[in-house]
């Protein structure tokens, strides 16, 4: 394995411009709230959660957390084409809980993207698949399909109601049940990390 990138931080708000444009074609940004003008008020708050590799000076990898709430919240993770399975994605994600520890966070959270799943998984997140229907009073129905997972969270607001199963793996017939049984429903794996 070829170690010959280095880890850092973002130090300025140019340098944060610099590593946003990189990410940026990778994954389709902006999507969401992962604005680069999200991540420069971010900038403000906690700067050492704006993580990013380079090599001989060029951008090759990064990953964009933030506080959100209680937690970290991980947002875009990207590594060049050409620099994938070479450790920078993990050394990266070390770095990020690190730093989060610093902001007395102990917990991370993000939304997967599908072809990111394993890399998630070896870094030793938990997936969690995340449910929401626009029905209101329907936590009860949702829960009715699931017989054998944890429900770790849910809620019943402004019209929606949410669920949050812990599954060992990721359970995609389970995820399809959910789509199929309630029309309008959309799922999503959640993936989570308690550090200590
Ligand atoms: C996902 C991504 C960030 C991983 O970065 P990386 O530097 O290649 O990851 P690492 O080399 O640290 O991989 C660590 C482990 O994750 C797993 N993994 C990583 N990429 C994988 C892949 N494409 N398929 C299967 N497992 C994978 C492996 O277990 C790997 O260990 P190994 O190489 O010893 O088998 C990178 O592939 C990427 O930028 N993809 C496109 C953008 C994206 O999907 N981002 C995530 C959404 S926000």
């Amino acid at each position: 394995v070829r170690q010959d990138f280095v880890v850092r931080t973002v130090a300025t708000l140019d340098e944060l411009g610099k590593v946003y444009a990189f990410a940026a074609p990778i994954l389709g940004l902006p999507v969401g709230k992962h604005t680069l003008e999200y991540y420069t008020q971010q900038f403000a708050i906690a700067p050492q959660l704006l993580v990013f590799a380079e090599r001989d000076g060029l951008i090759c990898g990064c990953i964009l957390a933030s506080i959100e709430d209680d937690h970290v919240l991980v947002g875009p993770v990207a590594v060049a084409a050409d620099s994938r399975r070479a450790g920078m994605g993990s050394a990266m994600m070390r770095e990020v809980e690190h730093r989060a520890k610093e902001t007395g966070r102990t917990t991370l959270i993000l939304g997967g993207r599908e072809e990111a799943e394993s890399f998630y998984l070896s870094c030793g997140f938990q997936p969690n698949l995340f449910i929401q229907l626009p029905e209101p009073d329907s936590t009860e129905r949702l829960r009715s399909l699931n017989q054998q997972y944890e429900v770790v969270w849910e809620s019943q607001q402004g019209g929606w109601s949410r669920l949050m199963l812990r599954t060992p793996q990721v359970d995609k017939d389970l995820q399809q049940q959910y789509q199929r049984r309630f029309p309008g429903c959309s799922t999503q794996y959640v993936f989570v990390k308690h550090i200590c």
